[in-house]
Formats: C-alpha cells, structure tokens, sequence
C-alpha cells in the first residue's frame, strides 16, 4: 500500500533579490497577497490537500518571523476578544500551526533548491513527501496540491505540476522530455534545469508543486552541482525516472501567478483582492474608474 503524504517542505531561504528592495528586511514569503502573506496560502493549500506536518527551510533572518506568524499570540489574542473584534480574531485562529507540527531547519548557503529540499532529508525520509513553493502562488479549487494528490494516491512515484510557459522562458524553469501524454498527465522520458529555448525538449515547465519519493535523496546525497551552478531538485527527480520510481506531470487546472517578480506579485494582489468578498466591489470601481484616466 502506498504510503500517505502527511509532510510538505517549503524552501524559504533565498534572498528574493528578484524582488529588493521590498525584499531587503522582509523575507518574499512574507510579502502580503491581499489580506494575507504568500507563505500563508502555501499552508492553506497543503492542509486542504491533507497535510499535517509543515517544515521550513529557513535562513537566519526569517525563522523568527515565521515562527510567530505560525504560532499563538496570547496578548493579541486578548486584545482582540477585548474589543470584541471576532473577525479578526477568526482570521488570526486560521494562521496557528499546533507547535508540535511546525518544524525548522536550516539552509546556511544557497546551494540551489535540490540543496534546500536535501537539509530537510531527517523531516521526510522514508516516506513521500509534498514540496511547495511559496512564490508560485496557485489559484486553484481544489487546490493544486489536493489535485496532485488525487494522482499520487492512485500512482504513487514523483508528481510535479506543470504548465506551457512562452518558448524564451524556458531558461528559468525546469521542462519535461515528454514522453507521452494522456489527458493532464504527462510522462516524461527526462527533465532539464533551465534550458536554453533552442536547446529545450518542450515548453512544458514545472511549476513550484512537487510530490516526492524519498528516493530523490539517493541523488541528492550525493551533492552534484547542475545549472547555475547549483543542486537541482530537478535533477533528482530526472534521476529516479527509469530506476523504478514513476513519474508525472500534472496539467493543473488553476492560474498561477510568478510572485516572485514583481508584475507577478501586482498581478496577484489585483486577482485575490478582487476575489475578496470584503472589498472585491470597491476594488473593481477603482480599477475601471483608474483605467480610464489618460495614460
Ligand atoms: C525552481 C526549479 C525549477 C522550477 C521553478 C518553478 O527554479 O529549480 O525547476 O521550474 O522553481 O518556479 P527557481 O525559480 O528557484 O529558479
């Protein structure tokens, strides 16, 4: 029987210098979408797709940060049932992950994502495991993860979530050899980390959703250096295709949005806060009225 995926990984310790200044003193996973920061609709999406145990791969900086976003705040907790402020003590509730769930480890050099995923090998090994990107914000429903999850119940080995991306992006994505397809299912005879566009074997790129099997350690163990310079994830999971551990890509239904990059990250706030019952109307008068002015 296959095992369940009860653990997700969120590689949180890069520096964002896709996105200083803003990412200066505030680590990219905590920069707001709407009413609420990108890593908190990480977490939202692995405890829809069933998720119990949630570790970051954190940096020096942004541990502390986390860590009381995740946790219970008494005083504010107080404060708030004081004024009588249920709503807002409702949403502060959302964010608590039970303290024995909620797990840290350390990336002290930016050895590239395969590197990250590989200092939380004690977390995870022996079982699959979820890995989410928190930049890669997906607006799904059900989510992206809880669709990967559907497939990966019924033929367990690697799940990545894919999607086309332009023929001149393929250098910032990791893109499938496709194999063969059979609706949102692809197979794949191989991957490539960041291929030039004429040197890419499709268009068809993973997107930051991965579901692992611990097998990808034999790779990663072994520390070897690809694109850039860096452990690639990508890589690993390239390795265990043939050696017994299935692999698919998963066509997602949802839109995704590149919250790395700063039109991603506009883009983003404009969807979700028109998606906000609260003030989606008030958000979309402005827009049309904005819209109209002389450029
Ligand atoms: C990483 C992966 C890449 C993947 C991308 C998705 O790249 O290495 O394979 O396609 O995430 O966002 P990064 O964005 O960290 O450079």
């Amino acid at each position: 029987m296959k095992k369940p995926v009860t653990k997700v990984v969120f590689p949180v310790a890069g520096l964002g210098t896709r996105f200083l200044p803003a990412t200066k003193a505030i680590p990219k996973e905590m920069l707001p979408i709407a009413d609420r920061p990108l890593i908190q609709y990480a977490v939202q999406e692995a405890r829809q797709a069933g998720i119990t145990d949630f570790i970051f791969v954190t940096g020096a900086m942004n541990r502390p940060l986390l860590k009381s976003h995740f946790s219970e705040n008494p005083s504010l907790n107080t404060f708030l049932r004081e004024r009588g402020k249920t709503t807002e003590l409702n949403l502060v509730a959302e964010t608590v992950i039970e303290p024995d769930r909620l797990h840290f480890c350390s990336q002290d050099k930016p050895l590239g994502l395969g590197h990250a995923v590989w200092c939380a090998r004690e977390f995870v090994a022996g079982e699959p495991f979820a890995v989410i990107l928190p930049d890669d914000l997906i607006s799904a429903e059900p989510g992206c993860l809880k669709q990967m999850m559907d497939v990966h119940s019924r033929l367990g080995g690697n799940v990545v979530a894919v999607e086309n991306v332009a023929p001149d992006l393929t250098n910032r994505y990791g893109i499938l050899d496709i194999a063969s397809e059979d609706g949102p299912l692809v197979v794949a005879r191989g991957l490539v980390e960041k291929p030039a566009p004429d040197k890419a074997p499709s268009t068809l790129s993973i997107i930051g959703r991965y579901i692992l099997d611990d097998k990808v350690f034999e790779h990663l163990d072994k520390g070897v250096a690809g694109a850039g310079g860096e452990i690639q994830l990508t890589d690993a999971i390239s390795a265990t295709i043939g050696a017994g551990v299935p692999f698919h890509g998963l066509r997602f239904a949802g839109t995704r949005y590149d919250c790395g990059s700063m039109y991603g990250f506009v883009e983003a706030n404009v969807t979700f806060g028109l998606q906000s019952s609260a003030h989606a109307e008030e958000i979309r008068a402005y827009l049309k009225n904005y819209l109209k002015r002389p450029v």
